[in-house]
């Protein structure tokens, strides 16, 4: 048996005004007071952090942001640091998401730079990983991954890493109602292990927590968690109801 805590994170995308986020989150609150034994983190838009830390603070649910840029501050219109995340609340930060590589120009040399910037202030990074439908149809899944965990963490020492998450989503599990299997999954998840071993070491490589992304539903949380290498899940769309969202943080 691992010994890893799960979590269980929510991306709201660009989903809900400010108003909308409070009102989940603190229903969200109420309805996972009860749990233990499982970390749970949900990510706002950037405008909704400080409102919804203000609901989640001193409760079991975590706070994330979707994005950040890797300098401390200056001229850069439009992008907020890794302290300024802290200084909204903030525990966790998703880096690398693959609507962000698609649309927003974002590289494994960018994910790189935003994970050093993250682990200096303190945060969480969840590196989110994962093949596109085309990549997993000619067989270059696993030398996607490789390339995704190499050029992501290049330059890295275990010892920097010790508070990162992977999330692996297959793109073409996202938001599409197309769950992986929990064989291919595990696969994935086993090859991503396997990976961190080869480049941080044994000790590392069993702590470090990997999450599923894809279409995960109350439906197929249990199935997913049951299955040695999956540590968590990194939900878009049924993390947006507090009531799907808690049943998949109670997926026991
Ligand atoms: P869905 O759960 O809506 O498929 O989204 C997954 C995701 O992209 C989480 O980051």
């Amino acid at each position: 048996m691992n010994t890893r805590t799960p979590l269980i994170a929510g991306n709201w995308k660009m989903y809900k005004t400010n108003s909308e986020a409070v009102q989940t989150a603190g229903r969200l609150v109420e309805l996972v007071a009860d749990t233990a034994d499982v970390d749970i983190m949900i990510a706002p838009v950037f405008t909704a952090l400080d409102p919804v830390s203000k609901v989640v603070g001193g409760s079991r649910v975590g706070l994330g942001a979707q994005n950040l840029y890797w300098e401390k501050e200056g001229a850069y219109t439009g992008e907020i640091s890794a302290d300024m995340l802290v200084s909204a609340g903030c525990r966790y930060v998703i880096i690398g998401h693959s609507e962000r590589r698609q649309y927003f120009g974002e590289t494994d040399d960018t994910v790189n730079k935003k994970i050093r910037a993250a682990l200096d202030a303190g945060l969480i990074p969840v590196l989110c990983i994962g093949e596109t439908e085309d990549e997993r149809e000619a067989g270059q899944t696993f030398s996607v991954l490789d390339k995704q965990v190499k050029s992501g963490l290049k330059e890295y020492v275990a010892d920097d890493l010790a508070a990162l998450v992977i999330a692996y989503e297959p793109v073409w599990a996202i938001g599409t109602g197309k769950s992986a299997t929990t064989d291919q999954a595990q696969e994935a998840h086993n090859y991503i292990r396997s990976l961190i071993k080869d480049s941080f070491g044994p000790a590392f490589a069993d702590a470090v927590r990997i999450l599923y992304g894809g279409s995960v539903k109350p439906a197929n949380i249990s199935q997913l968690m049951d299955m040695p290498d999956i540590d968590g899940a990194l939900v878009g769309g049924a993390s947006l109801d507090a009531d799907s969202f808690s049943r998949i943080v109670k997926f026991k």
